[in-house]
């Protein structure tokens, strides 16, 4: 697992967006789809408006052949709600940097068809090809999409309750704790480490023991982003104050800035 400490959240969202563009460079010269797998929530906000900025300037790769696909899924919000997360990331990012509307994907939270959204999904993904880089954020619990504590660390994309915690957390989003959502469709623990490539971004003191727990803790369900520990590409950007209660701090810092220039992010 790499850690990368960086001054403030612009230039998390700066190097965040060079790893996605790098992706969707490289797979467009080689003739074939880039597939991002995308967070919502506030913390990857700064990184889609850096991408869309780059393509407002000319200065962004084309996304005609991109493919994404969202972490997770409110369950039980009206048809066409503005806090949806597939409104919520064609509003943000896909429509201002040009993924096409029919490559974005995310759960499917129709209720009729619930119990096979999960399976369906993951099917989607596996069609697809597989994720090439994941965007995360983490919840000030330790959630990783909306994989709850005590999430099995194996788990596919199925139905979740949200915690308290959770539910206090998005209230911003929609006005009090009660209105949020109680269910929501999210890939599982096991869906996320498939990804070739996983990017965990957090700023902010909020997010420092969460990360802390994450990176340094046992690998345990009480903290389901430790499962990030298991896989073989991780990188993990944060600012100064999400970073601010890691013990191995001065050597994260060390590690990045002795890294020779041939190894990528
Ligand atoms: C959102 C998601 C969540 C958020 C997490 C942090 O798709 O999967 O896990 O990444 O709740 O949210 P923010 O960034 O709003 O602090």
């Amino acid at each position: 697992m790499e850690v990368v400490v960086l001054d403030d959240s612009a230039a998390v969202a700066s190097l965040a967006a060079d790893t996605i563009e790098d992706v969707v460079r490289r797979r467009a010269a080689a003739n074939t789809a880039a597939v991002l797998g995308l967070a919502t929530g506030s913390t990857p906000l700064a990184t889609y408006e850096e991408l869309s900025r780059r393509t407002r300037d000319d200065r962004g790769p084309s996304y005609a052949g991109v493919v994404t696909f969202n972490l997770d899924e409110y369950v039980g919000l009206p048809d066409g709600h503005e806090q949806s997360y597939l409104a919520t990331i064609r509003r943000e990012f896909t429509d201002a940097v040009g993924v096409p509307p029919e490559r974005v994907h995310g759960p499917d939270p129709t209720e009729e068809t619930l119990p096979s959204a999960g399976e369906r999904y993951e099917a989607a993904i596996e069609q697809a090809g597989g994720i090439d880089v994941q965007i995360l954020g983490i919840g000030s619990d330790g959630h990783l999409a909306f994989n709850e504590p005590g999430s099995s660390l194996a788990s596919l994309t199925r139905i979740k309750t949200l915690t308290a915690t959770t539910r206090r957390d998005n209230a911003r989003f929609f006005g009090s704790p009660d209105a949020v959502p109680r269910h929501v469709l999210t890939q599982g623990l096991g869906t996320i480490t498939r990804a070739g490539h996983l990017l965990l971004l957090a700023t902010g003191e909020g997010k420092a023991d969460a990360v802390a727990a994450a990176v340094e803790g046992p690998v345990s369900a009480t903290c389901p982003a430790s499962v990030l520990q298991l896989h073989r590409h991780v990188s993990v950007l944060l600012d100064e104050a999400a970073a601010s209660r890691l013990v191995r701090l001065d050597y994260y810092r060390e590690v990045y800035a002795d890294k020779p220039d041939w190894q990528g992010i």
